[in-house]
């Protein structure tokens, strides 16, 4: 066989910036590369590792479900579909009824996009400065730096995009045309900025004056992730739709939209072929009942704090502010963030970028309080007065 790297480099297109490291193995926030050598990771499948690499509850729901039936199309009832249907609405605010299952978080953004145009006969779309909703067509029109558009474009019309926490702007570009006002609840790639719930309890009802329907990008905050079940729940406002991916199904590939009963969608109206596969739906029930046992939105809680309150206290020159909400945590600096995420990989820890400045953290929610001390460490290590620097230009 051609090496590891190799291979990937030689038959994948390169749209991913790669970092050089082969990973083989996960165990909770740990992850391991070829030669055995062990990381902390924050990066977490990019925020889809709530529950921790392999986690055994999902690792026993995968492997007995692989045993019996793998895939099934729609048009047939299934039992592991059906059981995770329930567990997912259980979850819910209460005016979420129904839910369509899809595979990603660009697709659950594009039947957000579809149903709300079905419900509404509405066309237009507002949509914030530096919000993220995926790369496939429809999620990339809702989606604004052009960085990921310009090449791309036509993309669909009636796409308008305000700053993020500006009410008035919202107020200005909502009309009576408007199908749909999509918002994350904590903008992720754009920087990670926490929404201010004064301004999520003023969009929500202007939504409902304007006949707008207000869609909840949860893709990345969803799961416990911000210290809630729900980004959404810290501003006490429910979304009418809600997009879900990323943590549904402990690290397996699928995707949601929720969706108040009201909004009808029709036979023929949507689908997908592996969407609801029961694979991907016995994982997503173990993963959301390892939550709800383990209480996983406290962990979030009680680490995000302590983290962001230690990395805090790190003298150092280059930081410029550490934000976040639960364990979605942004470390701002005034030079470029990419220098120390590799600096950081050599000693152990993966980070994400988010930007051209800032590092972000998304470690599982199961991370061991040691290893939050590690990152600390390894951080103020990278970071921390005395190093060398990278200025932004
Ligand atoms: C808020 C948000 N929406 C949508 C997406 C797209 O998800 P996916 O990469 O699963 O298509 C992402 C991915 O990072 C995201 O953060």
């Amino acid at each position: 066989m051609t090496g590891l790297r190799e291979a990937e480099k030689i038959y994948s297109f390169p749209v991913y910036p790669k970092r050089d490291l082969v990973l083989v193995k996960g165990e909770n926030a740990a992850v391991f590369d070829e030669n055995g050598r062990e990381y902390i990771d924050c990066v977490a499948g990019n925020g889809s590792l709530n529950v921790g690499h392999s986690n055994p509850a999902v690792v026993k729901a995968v492997k007995d479900q692989a045993e019996k039936i793998i895939s099934c199309a729609n048009i047939f009832y299934n039992d592991a579909r059906a059981a995770f249907l329930e567990k997912l609405i259980s979850v819910m605010p209460a005016g979420l009824r129904k839910a369509f299952l899809c595979n990603s978080g660009a697709e659950a953004v594009e039947a957000a996009v579809k149903f709300s145009r079905l419900a509404t006969k509405r066309k237009k779309f507002v949509s914030t400065v530096n919000g993220f909703h995926g790369r496939t067509l429809g999620a990339l029109s809702a989606t604004h730096n052009s960085k990921y558009r310009e090449d791309f474009l036509p993309l669909l019309d009636g796409f308008s995009f305000v700053p993020y926490n500006d009410f008035e702007k919202m107020e200005r570009a909502v009309d009576l045309e408007t199908a749909g006002v999509i918002v994350e609840t904590v903008q992720g790639e754009g920087g990670v900025y926490p929404g201010r719930p004064d301004y999520f309890a003023r969009l929500r009802r202007l939504c409902t004056e304007r006949g707008a329907l207000l869609i909840i990008d949860e893709v990345q905050t969803g799961f416990c992730r911000t210290g809630k079940f729900f980004g959404f729940e810290h501003f006490g406002v429910a979304p009418d739709i809600l997009c879900l991916a990323k943590s549904i199904a402990g690290g397996l590939p699928m995707g949601a939209v929720a969706a108040s009963d009201q909004i009808e969608v029709g036979i023929g109206k949507h689908g997908s072929t592996f969407g609801g596969n029961p694979l991907c739906c016995a994982a997503g029930t173990a993963a959301i009942e390892f939550m709800l046992e383990n209480k996983l939105w406290l962990e979030a809680e009680r680490k995000g704090s302590y983290l962001m309150e230690r990395l805090r206290l790190i003298k150092s020159s280059k930081i410029r502010e550490v934000r976040g909400l639960g364990l979605m945590i942004g470390i701002e600096l005034k030079e470029k963030a990419k220098p120390y995420v590799l600096d950081l990989l050599e000693r152990g820890l993966l980070v994400l970028p988010s930007g051209l400045n800032i590092i972000r953290l998304l470690p599982p929610l199961t991370i061991p309080r040691d290893d939050i001390d590690r990152v600390i460490e390894r951080i103020a290590a990278s970071l921390g007065d005395k190093e060398k620097s990278f200025p932004l230009d």
